[in-house]
């Protein structure tokens, strides 16, 4: 027979907050962050690793692709519960268990309903009174699926208190077991969010039979102070994505969140389930997915988070770290560069290291991303983690309409740059010259006339991945058609190879896109 909980047990679980992570879903819904199918299970496996307690996978009901990515991560996610978004209607709902339904008892239906009078008034065209009757209906649909409900008022930091607290009443005597108070458009501040929590507590006659969670927009730059208040009111579960990304300014940063609870445990009595030393590297997965980096002084994640530049600085911490140190790079998965391997290591060491980084390739994709290591590894001294990063980043991609083959180019001070590319498109080799302004813009004038793209490059960045004139050259570009606008990544120690290379991965990416935005219902 299971024991009973000790005393300690309970308080513990009292002070445990569970970490929603809603990256697959809130995060990829903003622009330039969209990911297939692959790349969203590679983002589950790495919050796997990290133990969150709950991957919010996608909105089964949105396109045919978050359907089978929500049924996907179901499937083979093991450990954290899974859950699915669905607006509060029937259809929404059967179709997102039939996604979840894999995932069996770990399976959550997160369903929602605005609760604002703006929502109400101009966006649903309801009565508050037939908003609380659907809210109820749903919660009974989802809950004769499973007991592992969430229901959330949209918009609630701009809900009337009485009738939220009215609906939060209903859905928990009608089976929701997470109750979601969002701040859908990042408007609270951490003194009236914790009012919000603390009114629920105290109006709220069942409220002891769910979990307060929270969702916080960052449309203010307080995603993170206003979960961390309402945390200190009492919600139980703080929603969040990686890099912070997600609609507008993004959804409240999992990194920062989970290392102010980590540092500041002195003042902030709780605990996480979340390994720390996986933050950094789940950082760098998804930027490496969506070519979208983060800004070099982001809290935790950013290039210049445990940079000392200022001599000052420098000085103190040669005598002790803590003068200016809070957290070591340690706790959050940051080592420095390490040098890895060099063109005299075999395939073995090659497997291993990868594995180390967290890349599990299938033994097709091991050999490609070997012989380009060998490649690299015959033009650089030095092969780097990040080179790793770049070079599996690349022969991971699936789903591929263009793929590159040669560039040959000629340039020179007193030349016109030319430009030859070859690529296949659809299985199907194609080639054209072409002349340019230099021979970046002769390389991806050849590349718009091959694939016929209408889209148009609005921005161009080139880097290096790590130090020295030998370092891979990193370009991101991002391309826009219409509304949709993409991001590309490539690198290469040739930057020109680097920018056909990313100019083709962002015409993928877009194609991508448009196939899904025809699915979408
Ligand atoms: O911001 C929001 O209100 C949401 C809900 C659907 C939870 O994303
Ligand atoms: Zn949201």
């Amino acid at each position: 027979m299971a024991k009973a909980p000790t005393k300690k047990q309970k308080q513990d679980d009292r002070q445990l907050i569970r970490v929603f992570d809603t990256t697959l879903r809130d995060g990829e819904q903003a622009p330039g962050n969209s990911m297939n199918i692959e790349e969203k299970l590679r983002v589950a496996k790495q919050l796997q690793k990290m133990n969150v307690d709950v991957i919010e996978a996608g909105f089964p009901i949105a396109s045919e692709g978050d359907f089978e990515a929500v049924k996907l991560v179901a499937q083979q996610i093991k450990g954290p519960q899974i859950a699915g978004l669905c607006r509060a209607g029937d259809k929404d709902i059967d179709r997102a268990w039939e996604a979840l339904k894999y995932a069996g008892d770990k399976g959550r239906i997160h369903t929602f309903i605005a609760t604002s009078d703006i929502h109400m008034q101009y966006k649903l065209k309801m009565e508050p009174a037939k908003v609380l009757a659907a809210a109820i209906k749903a919660v009974k649909r989802a809950a004769s699926y499973t007991p592992n409900v969430e229901f959330s008022c949209e918009d609630a930091t701009r809900t009337r208190l009485p009738f939220l607290a009215e609906v939060v009443e209903a859905v928990i005597d009608a089976g929701a077991t997470t109750v979601n108070i969002p701040d859908t458009v990042g408007y609270t501040i951490p003194f009236e969010y914790f009012n919000i929590i603390t009114y629920l507590k105290e109006h709220v006659r069942n409220i002891d039979r769910a979990i307060i969670s929270v969702h916080c927009h960052n449309d203010l730059g307080l995603s993170v102070a206003n979960s961390i208040a309402a945390v200190q009111a009492g919600a139980r579960q703080v929603e969040c994505t990686i890099n912070g990304i997600g609609e507008r300014a993004g959804n409240c940063s999992l990194e920062e969140f989970i290392m102010a609870l980590r540092t500041r445990h002195d003042i902030l009595p709780f605990t996480t389930n979340v390994a720390t030393e996986q933050l950094t590297p789940a950082s760098r997965l998804l930027t490496n997915i969506t070519g979208i980096g983060v800004q070099p002084n982001k809290a935790i994640v950013g290039a210049n988070a445990f940079a000392h530049e200022a001599g000052i600085h420098q000085h103190g911490m040669m005598m002790d770290k803590s003068t200016y140190e809070i957290m070591t790079p340690e706790s959050v998965g940051l080592s420095a560069s390490a040098l890895v391997l060099g063109k005299h290591s075999g395939r073995h060491a090659f497997k291993q290291r990868l594995e180390e980084l967290g890349h599990e390739l299938d033994d097709d994709k091991l050999n490609r991303a070997f012989e380009r290591f060998k490649a690299l590894a015959d033009l650089k001294k030095e092969v780097f983690d990040e080179d790793l990063d770049a070079i599996v980043m690349e022969e991971s991609r699936e789903d591929v309409k263009y793929r590159l083959g040669h560039i040959t180019v000629t340039c020179g001070s007193f030349a016109v740059a030319t430009a030859t590319v070859q690529l296949e498109i659809d299985g199907e080799p194609v080639r054209t010259a072409e002349l340019g302004d230099g021979p970046v813009d002769a390389t991806l004038k050849a590349i718009k006339k091959l694939t016929k793209t209408k889209a148009k490059l609005v921005q161009y960045n080139v880097g290096a991945i790590t130090s020295g004139t030998d370092a891979q050259g990193e370009v991101t570009v991002r391309v826009a058609e219409g509304n949709n606008v993409v991001v590309g990544k490539g690198s290469s120690t040739d930057i020109i190879e680097a920018s056909a290379k990313a100019y083709v991965h962002a015409l993928n990416r877009l194609n991508l896109r448009q196939k899904r935005l025809k699915e979408t219902v």
